[in-house]
């Protein structure tokens, strides 16, 4: 949402009259959205995923081996990937976060028996066999029909290693890495679209300052080549939730030195991360039982990423005021202690309605951001944080989350459009912060509109109204709602549909008006058409 386009309402309220009917209570939210005046394209790329050698992500979660009794397509998990194709996954970052800083792409080539061992000593220290290397990534990506977004290794890898691996994914002919490649089995080179230069070197990535990381990152930048007709998007690793800091010194490389006021093309965009939790990293708050304080502190802390979000991009501004340079959130979600039991280095943690609302925060900011934020990422796809579909023997559960990011898909490369409040915006304090307890996003694509919103309020139902102008006749051709009675409402094997989107019978015309009768803590989507 933007600023409101009138000031609140400042009528004085006289006495009350004891005989009237008990007044309609105002909507939570109304706004003004005007079709005919679309605002930049929300990149589908903002619903990108995040797969590490973390946990059971990558074994147990997508890779199971070709010889598993678990049905699989060349050692992938079959419904893990049928799973994520019904979301249209746009791209997926691999092999990290931390453990790409330790990755030497050369072990995971060539005969799976043969591979080296090495110990993963970001995640629960165990022994990591190689046997998901870069063939079985971009099988995985083909048949996701994803973009791959690799993450090199800036931490303890070499520029070389940077250049080969590039080289050994997207050059044709003839060429040493071009030979190997095919020696491995694929002639043609793959398509790569996003390549990271390191991941969060201010920590696992090499306890770096941002001075130090910002001179390797131009050197890596520079031997990460196009080949052919792949044209990468480099992505620096920046800095950390408000390091505002890190993004300037990153940005100031990019200014050329031969006085051009253009930014560089070296690295194409910059990324930061932000992960939501109610406590504390010492303490980061139950998964699932958590009170309704820790509740609130979720939706205050998940609201802060708009926040953050402008505050990256006011720097970039300053130095790219065409925003040729995109801004990467390319790791954000919900962060939770381990489920009890499990190995504390897997951060395997269940997700609940709460972890969807999440979600529907974090889009809104996406949209409203769209002008600079190209890409973002969830922390991570299968098992692992906030994931889509969490993984048990034969089974597979799909997460509140996943149908989040189901019920998005109509805003994936559709223009945005601003949903301007008129008045006051229902509202609460959590955690320090004021937090709007309603969002609502809308955007237009080939003649519809999709909107989506939440209610974040557990006790309450809140109405939304908004105020569609410069349009002809629409009407409404779907609408879902996830919801349940209580946040904390979540999937499991044994109930995998206890949170799942059903038909939403809430949505009224009056006149061009849309009126939402939103349930308390849901999520909706409506596709509108003309
Ligand atoms: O997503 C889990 C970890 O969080 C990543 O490996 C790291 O980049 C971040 O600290």
């Amino acid at each position: 949402m933007t600023s409101p386009v009138t000031s609140p309402a400042t009528t004085a309220a006289g006495p009350a009259d004891v005989s009237a009917p008990d007044p309609v209570p105002a909507p939570a939210l109304t706004a003004v959205v005007d079709v005919d005046v679309p605002g930049p394209t929300i990149s589908r790329h903002v619903y990108g995923h995040f797969a590490e050698h973390l946990g059971r992500c990558i074994y147990d979660g997508f890779w199971v081996g070709e010889d598993s009794e678990i049905e699989n397509i060349g050692g992938i998990r079959a419904d893990v990937v049928e799973a994520l194709r019904a979301i249209a996954i746009p791209n997926l970052r691999w092999p990290g976060g931390c453990f790409a800083d330790e990755y030497h792409w050369t072990d995971g080539i060539g005969p799976r028996r043969e591979r080296p061992r090495m110990v993963n000593t970001h995640w629960g220290d165990v022994e990591e066999n190689n046997h998901f290397g870069t063939h079985e990534f971009m099988a995985l990506c083909e048949l996701l029909g994803t973009e791959p977004y690799i993450s090199g290794n800036v931490g303890s890898g070499t520029v070389k290693e940077t250049s080969d691996w590039v080289e050994y994914l997207t050059r044709a002919g003839d060429s040493p890495m071009a030979r190997l490649r095919g020696e491995n089995g694929r002639q043609e080179p793959w398509n790569v679209t996003f390549f990271g230069i390191g991941n969060e070197p201010w920590g696992c990535g090499g306890n770096l300052t941002a001075d130090q990381f910002s001179t390797l990152a131009r050197q890596h930048a520079t031997y990460a080549r196009d080949h052919g007709k792949d044209r990468l998007y480099r992505v620096a690793a920046g800095g950390n939730e408000a390091d505002y800091a890190w993004t300037e010194v990153l940005m100031k490389q990019l200014a050329s030195g031969l006085g051009d006021p253009a930014p560089r093309d070296l690295y194409q965009a910059i990324s930061f991360h932000y992960y939501t939790m109610s406590g504390s990293w010492m303490d980061k708050g139950s998964a699932t039982e958590f009170t309704d304080r820790e509740y609130w502190a979720t939706m205050a802390r998940a609201h802060r990423v708009g926040e953050l979000i402008a505050g990256h991009a006011a720097v970039m501004d300053a130095y790219d005021p065409t925003k040729k340079v995109g801004l990467a959130l390319d790791e954000w979600g919900t962060w939770w202690n381990v489920e009890p039991g499990t190995n504390p280095g897997f951060l395997h943690q269940q997700n609940t309605l709460r972890d969807a609302l999440v979600a529907a925060v974090h889009f809104e900011a996406f949209h409203s951001h769209a002008d600079r934020l190209r890409l973002a990422n969830i922390a991570q796809t299968v098992n692992v944080l906030q994931s889509m579909v969490l993984t048990d023997g034969h089974r597979l559960v799909l997460t509140p989350t996943y149908h989040a990011f189901a019920m998005d898909v109509g805003h994936h490369d559709a223009a945005h459009l601003p949903v301007r409040p008129v008045g006051d915006v229902a509202q609460r304090e959590a955690d320090g912060r004021v937090v709007p307890t309603v969002t609502a996003t809308a955007s237009t694509k080939a003649g519809a509109v999709t909107v989506t919103a939440a209610n974040l309020d557990p006790d309450a139902g809140a109405t939304v109204e908004l105020r569609l102008r410069g349009h002809g006749p629409l009407e409404l051709s779907q609408a879902s709602v996830l919801t349940a009675g209580d946040p904390r409402e979540h999937n499991t094997a044994e109930e995998p549909e206890r949170v799942a989107p059903v038909p939403f019978e809430g949505a009224t015309w009056s006149g061009s008006t849309l009126r939402l009768e939103l349930p308390p803590t849901s999520y909706v989507s409506l596709r509108l058409v003309g």
